[in-house]
């Protein structure tokens, strides 16, 4: 009999996670295609890799450990300083479909992700579009 599993922690357990939330940054860190938000982060990724691992702990249905060191599970504080709009939010998909492949994740693992990967990202998005690249003062002078 194949064996069931209920949550994507039960999938990946504490060395999966932490794997994929690693695996996750250095894809960040390494695509051309995400530097937009490569850039927001800080140069050193230990930190966030670390915050990373912890909600996706808990949001995959583990020990809710980013919810003991934060007290919450709202994402909406720690990203209201940076404008992530739909190219963001797809950039950050794009890093978590790479990481899923490169920790060797099933197409049942994947398939359990899609959907609610993508309603969280969305949830984060907060504005209907991106900073356009050339936006600032300079505009005026040259246009
Ligand atoms: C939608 C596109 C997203 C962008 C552009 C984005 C970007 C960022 C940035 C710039 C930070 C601060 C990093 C730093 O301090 O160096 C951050 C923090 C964080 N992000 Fe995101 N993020 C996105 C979506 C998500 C999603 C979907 C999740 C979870 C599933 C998530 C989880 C986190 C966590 C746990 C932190 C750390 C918060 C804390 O310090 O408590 N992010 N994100």
């Amino acid at each position: 009999m194949t064996e069931q599993f209920s949550t994507p922690y039960e999938i990946l357990g504490d060395a999966g996670v932490k794997q994929l939330a690693n695996a996750f940054y250095d894809v960040m860190d390494e695509l051309t295609e995400t530097a937009e938000i490569r850039q927001m982060h800080a140069d050193n990724l230990d930190h966030i890799k670390r915050m990373l691992t912890a909600y996706l702990t808990g949001w995959m249905g583990g020990p809710p450990v980013y919810q003991a060191i934060k007290g919450t599970v709202c994402l909406t504080d720690p990203h209201e300083p940076y404008r992530i709009g739909p190219k963001e939010r797809d950039q950050w998909l794009l890093c978590m479909d790479k990481a899923l492949e490169r920790v060797g994740a099933s197409d049942e693992l994947k398939n359990m992700l899609k959907q609610p990967m993508f309603q969280v990202a969305e949830t984060v998005r907060n504005c209907e579009d991106s900073t356009p690249k050339n936006q600032g003062a300079n505009i005026i002078a040259v246009s």
